[in-house]
């Protein structure tokens, strides 16, 4: 163990300096002559990515095992599989010799163009901590970190190295903090790496307020600030902000910068000490657990199948499946051959193996089965249609198609983002020809991010949606494409029916459309099903949907307490029966609505959810907590979380469109919050706030007096002139009150203003 007060004394600047750079790409600077050993990076986000020379950063790295991508592992809805992913990476990663993972990705899909969606876990932030928080503490649990990123609002790929998220404070922390913040506190990450983007104005990894004053004083963060490779333009900035590791290394030039800036008295150097007492932290932790030994191959794959198969949503079905015994079944399309099972970039993972639906299918195919294949389409978007003539020609001969769908590789990746949701058009002219000619047609889509059906999806029988499935998702599809697994996956982002109905849709990529290096965040808080809601515009599939071969009723909603503190909460519970034939796992969704609120809030959000697993005829309660933020928002004025008085509806339901039960709580809250007046608040928001409205009221009281008796002479006397001058008044900035009125009160001068604000506002 590095002794790390006594370290850093005998450190020369220099090598502090170069302490808080890479090394190489993947790993930290070693100092020998006081046995500081480097830490080994690696991503990602579902599987180990260790570069075969972690000094060349080659894009060949060892095998690992390939886990599902975080959207299917996001519709699982379940932090207990994830901790066992986590626990599984983290021992391959001790295999590999690497010290912490670059994953889990936490940033929100606002837009289903994102590129790296598929990397992401949610639109919902509250699903995203929770299972962020799932697969840091597996991760964590055998000694190896977890990184949490990209830092923050890192949403789309295009410009990412220098576009601006324009971002107003409320819709930071409703949406775009939270799935870190709820993982920070709950699972403390060893690591969180600053994004690439710049968050208003200022560069993520340079960003005091990001850095420094969210991340460590309000969320209590003590670990390792890392930034994200190559995204520094300033590292004695970004020092200063709170940044400990400029990765990639080596960066010898930024290193020359931080010594002269710490000799010209630019950065304290007590503020490099601090960095670099981060970075040894991170190398004691990595320290206390010996690396060395070998994948379980086989056990892995298995839990990524496993995992895949929880994943996978069935998004509709008319009956046909799970599959009966069909003597001949067309499978069509190359990605039941060459399966589409992860993304582009820095999460490519070099799998250990790879299950095809189609062997798979092969040997779950009960026996006498004849399965045919067709290639179906071209990857080559331009290609003429002779694929389908043997597709349609399979399935006319047969008793079921299958058809599996997947974007060209590559379709998805960091760097880039998707510039449409629809499938080829060869792909959607074989879905239809093949369904016309084979009614009981099924279609297995592979896909990281959400796509468009609206043309096909009412010709076929059945869509699974298959995610970019991981190495071992083949046996995944076969086993519910045959009912060996009863799907239970949910969608934890909406499936739009067009781009154009999608939230950031007319400020996408940037401002106006445009693309400048600017993105305003115009939908603010209304990001996925909040949007939906609040525009009452129909989706393809909502927020947390997906179907089982079984059904499940819910009975008896109770909270334990309908009128309760907002510091004290309340527990919500409802009985769920497998009403139907087969095992299955229904995951119960629990949403708050709040009846009145001060600013506008989201129709309904999660707030707390359940998987359970049962027995036919089985029933079991599932109990979900609500707290303090269960129910508050972000007042941007107050600079907080608050919560008001008052009537909650809490939803329980199947997914975000299917509410089950509703029951009415009361809310009371703790705070007194006065209201924040200044010389811009109306005469009606000062009235609201009983100090302001003693101040304001005798003064208005004169107004009123001396300016109606002015006004109301002779034939002049009307009541309504009095009333309308009063409504007038009401929506006045106070400062204008006076100006207005002037020469009816005694004046009062612009200080006295400003000292009655500041004796309100105390
Ligand atoms: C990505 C990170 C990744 C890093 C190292 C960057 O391009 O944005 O997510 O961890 O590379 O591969």
């Amino acid at each position: 163990m590095i002794d790390i007060p006594a370290t850093i004394r005998n450190l020369a600047l220099e090598e502090k300096a170069a302490l808080c750079t890479g090394s190489c790409p993947w790993a930290t600077f070693k100092i020998d002559r006081l046995d500081v050993p480097s830490m080994i990076l690696a991503d990602g986000p579902h599987g180990v990515r260790k570069c075969l020379d972690i000094k060349a950063n080659t894009s060949q790295s060892l095998p690992a095992t390939c886990f599902p991508t975080a959207s299917c592992l996001a519709a699982t809805w379940d932090p207990e599989l994830l901790y066992t992913m986590g626990q599984a990476m983290a021992e391959e990663a001790i295999a590999q010799r690497v010290d912490l993972l670059l994953g889990p990705g936490v940033n929100m899909k606002r837009s289903p163009l994102g590129g790296r969606n598929f990397e992401y876990f949610s639109e919902d932030p509250f699903l995203a901590g929770e299972l962020a928080t799932g697969i840091i503490n597996g991760i964590q649990s055998k000694g190896v970190g977890a990184t949490i990123k990209h830092f923050a609002a890192n949403s789309q790929e295009f410009k990412r190295y220098i576009l601006s998220a324009e971002i107003d404070e409320r819709t930071l922390r409703e949406i775009y903090l939270p799935a870190f913040e709820t993982a920070i506190r709950k699972a403390k990450p060893w690591a969180v790496m600053s994004a690439y983007n710049k968050l208003n104005g200022v560069p993520c990894s340079q960003h005091p307020e990001l850095l420094t004053r969210i991340l460590r004083y309000e969320w209590k963060f003590d670990g390792l600030v890392v930034s994200d490779w190559g995204a520094v333009p300033d590292l004695v900035r970004a020092i200063g902000a709170g940044l400990d590791l400029e990765m990639q290394g080596p960066q010898p030039v930024d290193v020359y910068g931080l010594v002269e800036a710490v000799r010209a008295g630019r950065l304290d150097e007590t503020v490099l000490d601090q960095a670099v007492s981060r970075i040894l932290t991170a190398i004691n932790r990595s320290l206390e657990t010996p690396k060395g030994g070998v994948i379980n191959v086989t056990r892995h794959h298995e839990l990524a199948g496993r995992i895949a198969s929880e994943g996978m949503v069935l998004l509709k079905n008319d009956g046909i499946l799970p599959l009966k015994k069909y003597e001949r079944i067309a499978v069509i399309g190359r990605s039941a051959k060459e399966p589409y099972f992860q993304g582009g970039g820095a999460s490519y993972v070099n799998p250990t193996k790879v299950s095809t639906p189609w062997e798979e299918l092969r040997q779950q195919a009960p026996a006498g089965t004849e399965l045919t294949y067709a290639e179906g389409y071209s990857l080559d978007r331009k290609c003429c249609n002779i694929f389908a003539e043997e597709a349609v020609a399979n399935a006319k001969s047969a008793e079921l198609a299958i058809v599996f769908v997947a974007p060209p590789p590559l379709t998805e990746a960091e760097g880039y983002d998707r510039t449409s949701i629809d499938l080829s058009r060869h792909q959607v002219d074989l879905i239809r020809s093949v369904a016309a000619a084979r009614p009981e047609t099924v279609v297995v889509l592979n896909n990281g991010s959400p796509i468009a059906m609206n043309e096909w999806i009412g010709d076929v029988a059945a869509v699974l949606e298959g995610w970019m499935m991981g190495q071992a998702g083949g046996k995944a599809i076969a086993d519910i494409l045959y009912g060996r697994v009863n799907p239970s996956g949910k969608l934890a982002e909406t499936f739009p029916i067009r781009l154009a109905d999608t939230p950031a849709y007319l400020n996408w990529p940037g401002v106006n459309n445009m693309e400048t290096d600017v993105a305003t965040y115009g939908e603010g808080i209304f990001i996925g099903y909040r949007y939906y809601d609040a525009r009452e515009v129909p989706v393809l599939f909502p927020f947390g949907h997906g179907l089982s071969y079984t059904t499940f009723a819910y009975s008896n909603p109770r909270a334990s307490a309908t009128r309760f503190k907002d510091t004290e909460g309340t527990e919500i519970s409802v009985d769920v029966t497998n009403t139907g034939s087969v095992a299955g796992k229904e995951i119960v969704q629990v949403y708050v609505h709040d009846r009145k609120s001060g600013l506008i809030r989201p129709y309904k959000e999660l707030k707390g959810f359940a998987k359970v697993e049962l027995r036919p005829g089985e029933t079991k309660t599932v109990t979900i907590p609500l707290e303090y933020r269960s129910f508050a928002y972000y007042h941007p004025s107050y600079q907080r979380w608050i919560t008001e008085d008052g009537d909650f509806d809490i939803l329980i339901g199947a997914s975000s469109a299917d509410i089950r039960h509703r029951i009415r709580v009361t809310l009371q809250s703790s705070l007194k919050l006065c209201h924040i007046l200044d010389p811009y608040s109306t005469v009606r928001e000062w009235l609201e706030d009983s100090k302001g409205r003693a101040i304001l009221e005798p003064i208005l009281k004169k107004i009123i007096e001396q300016r109606c008796a002015a006004m109301i002479t002779g034939e002049h006397k009307d009541e309504a002139i009095v009333k309308s001058m009063m409504n007038n008044v009401l929506d006045m900035p106070i400062f204008m009150v006076f100006n207005y009125f002037e020469g009816y009160i005694p004046a009062v001068p612009e200080q006295m203003i400003h000292y009655l604000i500041s004796k309100i506002n105390e």
